[in-house]
């Protein structure tokens, strides 16, 4: 959650590098944005212009809104420069709320991701001391703090005492116009430093640093970085003692970071997955099998997710049960933390995230690292924060993903899943073939022929108020990934749910007309489903129904080829391509959903 990025180097054109790091990064926050550059030059005053920047403060540029077009061709040339695309916690929606702030003589600037949650307490004994708060965010206080102390003490001294002050998960940037060096510190909060040629950089995720260098260190907790054009030294916040870290070559191709011709990140997301999913399904046997072993003999299993993710955990312990007879529980990431009282050093805990950076899942995780359980985590990028903290990494491999909702990490989940199942069962050959189909079920909802169908639907659906999404067994999570995709992206109330719980209650909302999307895969759930479905449609509603097979009782009618246990997959992307064109009906941006954001690093 919030992107930030900051340069220094050789170049005089920073605030134009940070703006297009910045584009790079708006998935991660996009409710305003802003830039801060040390000048070089002095601009002559313009009084058209109304503003004039002098080298003796901090020149900064702030806007409400996405940074799409914006320009800072008025921010003056500049050695060093950092910002901010900003997802609001403290403080509402408003230029001074956006980042970076300023101290009150304007030479010390500071971007933040995080919440500091003594900021009331701080505040108040810096308001006591004299300090003029602008916004009403709890980042502003740092900026404050770091004036106060930099009074008695070094920048860097400064930077660290006021961020060990400062409690919650937080990263900040730091600058100062008499110092002229970046200050990057984390303590929750991803941060990536990136060593280049004449020039160094930092951003919160590490694709940003591609087009400038592929030698990067991921700042571990309490590490801070201290970055000059030709150096960056990292320290330990908390004593201050250097730390000689270990660089990491990234070989990340960077045209996967790029819209090319589509005209979404979600779309082009979608269509990625054959290939994904080709690539998992091709891993070596050995490679599986090596990976199956982690949780082979474990005492107990709790697979952990959040939202999409939570639904492929759920996936999981029905396929680990269906294919390999093994009980794998599941948990959702913000709630496991309350639940683990039982694990011991036999427990295995299996943490599925695309980011890595999801803090429900990493708090859940540290607390089941003090109990001794092993973490072996499914994520998609690597050298994240659960990446490293992990005992065993299985990555996901489905490339960097940027729309903000998950399609092909979500996928390529299920399929990393789905062959672990079968190697726990000595079937991983049989996993691969599975898969396979899933692929070329997955091919056919792709073609032009399919996708006019989706239009066609999204345009009968595009006005619906609410819809119930039913399916049961692996159709159950498949329902609630339907569901969820739908409201976050059209704005739509979808409720999904498994089809057994529609008399239990909801069916007490049906009448005529409302939407139903039923799943009826050709397996030990198809009969039951229909009999879900048919509930609904005698009280009215209308069946959409995603099946192998047609079926009288459809009002219409999706083909999914059936892929045995693997058919999930094809009927989540038949979800994915539902919610993308239900959207563009509904004139909004699938890629950047209203008060959302892509890696969510905040409690
Ligand atoms: C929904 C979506 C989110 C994520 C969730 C977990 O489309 O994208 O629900 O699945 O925030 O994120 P990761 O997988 O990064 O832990």
């Amino acid at each position: 959650m919030c992107g930030i990025f900051g340069y220094i180097g050789k170049k005089t054109t920073a605030a134009q590098i940070v703006l297009e790091g910045l584009k790079s990064l708006e998935y991660r926050g996009y409710d305003s944005w802003g830039v801060a550059t040390i000048p070089i030059i002095m601009k002559p005053f313009d009084s058209a212009q109304g503003e004039q920047f002098s080298n003796s403060a901090i020149a900064v540029k702030k806007q409400v809104g996405k940074i799409g077009n914006a320009s800072v061709n008025d921010l003056p040339e500049g050695n060093l420069a950092f910002g901010h695309t900003r997802w609001a916690t403290h403080g509402g929606v408003t230029e001074r709320n956006a980042h970076p702030h300023l101290d009150c003589s304007h030479t010390i600037a500071v971007v933040h991701n995080g919440i500091i949650e003594n900021y009331q307490e701080i505040k108040n004994k810096l308001i006591i001391k004299g300090h003029l708060f602008l916004s009403e965010t709890d980042s502003e206080v740092a900026t404050h703090l770091i004036e106060e102390y930099v009074k008695t003490r070094s920048f860097s001294d400064a930077v660290r005492t006021a961020f060990n002050d400062c409690t919650g998960l937080n990263a900040l940037i730091v600058t100062s116009l008499k110092d002229q060096k970046i200050i990057a510190v984390r303590n929750g909060s991803p941060l990536a430093v990136g060593f280049g040629d004449g020039e160094n950089l930092v951003a919160s995720d590490a694709t940003a640093l591609l087009p400038f260098t592929r030698t990067v260190h991921f700042l571990e907790d309490d590490e801070m970085a201290l970055l000059t054009k030709n150096t960056i030294t990292i320290n330990n916040v908390k004593t201050g003692n250097e730390i000689v870290v270990k660089k990491v070559r990234l070989n990340w191709i960077v045209d996967q970071t790029q819209l090319g011709s589509f005209p979404h990140f979600m779309l082009k997301e979608i269509h990625e997955q054959p290939r994904v999913l080709e690539s998992i399904a091709s891993q070596s046997v050995a490679t599986i099998q090596k990976n199956a072993d982690t949780i082979k003999d474990a005492a107990h299993s709790y697979l952990l997710g959040c939202g999409s993710a939570s639904y492929v955990a759920i996936a999981g312990a029905y396929l680990f049960s269906k294919i390999a007879g093994k009980h794998i529980n599941w948990a959702i990431g913000s709630e496991f933390g309350y639940q683990l009282d039982f694990l011991n050093s036999r427990s295995v805990i299996i943490p599925v995230s695309q980011s890595g950076e999801t803090m429900d899942i990493l708090e859940s995780v540290k607390k089941a690292k003090l109990k001794q359980a092993r973490i072996v985590a499914l994520v998609n990028v690597f050298g994240s924060t659960l990446y490293r903290v992990a005992d065993h990494k299985i990555l996901i491999a489905a490339g960097p993903e940027k729309a903000v909702a998950s399609t092909k990490a979500v996928t390529a989940m299920l399929a990393h899943l789905t062959l672990l199942a079968y190697a726990l069962a000595g079937k991983t050959k049989a996993g691969q073939d599975v898969v396979k189909r899933a692929i070329e079920s997955t091919n056919q909802l792709l073609v032009q022929k399919s996708i006019v169908q989706f239009k066609k639907l999204a345009r009968q659906l595009k006005n619906t108020r609410h819809l119930f999404v039913i399916g049961r067994g692996l159709s159950y999570p498949a329902s609630l990934e339907t569901a969820l995709k739908i409201k976050e992206i059209a704005y739509i109330h979808a409720e999904g749910m498994a089809a057994g719980e529609l008399k239990h209650g909801p069916l007490a909302l049906v009448e005529k007309g409302t939407p139903c999307i039923a799943f009826l895969p050709n397996d030990e759930t198809y009969g039951a489903n229909l009999a879900g479905a048919m509930e609904m449609k005698a009280r009215g509603a209308k069946i959409l129904g995603i099946s192998h097979t047609p079926h009288e009782i459809f009002d219409e009618y999706i083909e999914v080829k059936d892929a045995e246990e693997a058919t999930i997959i094809p009927n989540i992307v038949v979800a994915q391509l539902l919610a993308y064109y239900l959207t563009l009906e509904r004139d909004l941006d699938p890629d950047k959903p209203r008060n959302l954001a892509k890696s969510v690093t905040v409690k």
